[in-house]
């Protein structure tokens, strides 16, 4: 029987570290991380998740704005918006909640970011980085936290089989990267690979990112193998699940990850993260110059 990843226990030791952090940085700097998170149009699902990071941000200290545009936002005004925050110095980092109403094409927006207050690590700078392994300004929340919860667990990464099941930017692409850069031999399946299941059991990690109930069963896992479920997704009568099938997959597993309580606590918490280090950065490189120009 494999041992439950905990995911909102890790996420909560992380929360309170960058909350300790935050304190020390506000008595050296005399101020604190800013996060503006931008959200366009009334999907129901990123109103939710808009709304938890706010809460999340107010609580460990920092200054959180939510930028509420209307669905008839026009891709003059957005970039606009955008580009003010881009210019504001009293701004950290930005986040555009995806995907973005009809009409707007969230890459195009993305784009417009500047690097440096680029949270999410989707602007094609950052994935760039992230792809050459050289610093990015930040890595994606929710691939962020698969590997954070890896480390935790003392998951090696190296030589072994990985295989990341859907490829979408937001999550399978950077966390492929991610699992690369830490010499992991990365296989990315999606919705075309052929006999999937043949695929899967060749994983020592398997992550799974797709959204879709029971995608993961049990003959399609290795014994011993660390599963990861990404996938998040609500039944008729509100309750949360994954993709794995996870009753039957926990009895193969070594690890594994549960839905609610697994990846989802650890992206809020990495956003956390990455706003707090794209502060830092500003600062320290606002001192730099500062002390260059003495
Ligand atoms: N929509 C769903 N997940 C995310 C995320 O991690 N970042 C942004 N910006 N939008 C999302």
């Amino acid at each position: 029987m494999g041992e439950i990843i905990d995911g909102k226990k890790v996420s909560e030791e992380l929360l309170g570290e960058i909350k300790l952090k935050v304190e020390a940085a506000e008595v050296k700097y005399g101020k604190k991380p800013a996060l503006t998170v931008i959200l366009v149009g009334d999907n129901p699902a990123s109103k939710v998740y808009v709304g938890s990071k706010e809460k999340k941000a107010l609580e460990i200290g920092f200054n959180s704005t939510v930028v509420r545009l209307s669905a008839e936002t026009t891709a003059e005004e957005l970039s606009a918006k955008i580009k003010e925050l881009n210019e504001n110095d009293s701004v950290d980092a930005i986040l555009l909640q995806l995907p973005l109403p009809k009409g707007l094409n969230g890459d195009e927006f993305v784009g417009k970011i500047s690097p440096e207050k680029d949270v999410d690590g989707f602007h094609p700078q950052n994935l760039g980085k992230l792809m050459t392994n050289t610093n990015p300004s930040a890595v994606a929340c929710t691939p962020l936290g698969v590997i954070k919860l890896l480390e935790k667990y003392d998951v090696e990464v190296e030589g072994k089989n990985c295989v990341v099941v859907g490829r979408s930017n937001i999550v399978g692409k950077p966390l492929a990267q991610l699992l690369l850069n830490l010499n992991g031999t990365v296989i990315m399946a999606h919705s075309k690979t052929k006999n999937l299941p043949e695929v899967t059991r060749q994983a020592d990690i398997l992550i799974s990112a797709v959204g879709r109930k029971n995608l993961i069963t049990k003959d399609m896992v290795k014994q011993g193998a660390v599963v990861v479920d990404v996938g998040i997704l609500k039944d008729e009568n509100g309750k949360l699940f994954g993709d794995v099938d996870f009753e039957n997959v926990k009895e193969v597993a070594s690890l594994i990850t549960p839905v609610p309580g697994g990846v989802g606590p650890m992206t809020i918490a990495c956003l956390m993260s990455n706003t707090l280090d794209l502060f830092l950065k500003r600062q320290e490189a606002r001192a730099g110059a500062a002390g260059a120009a003495k």
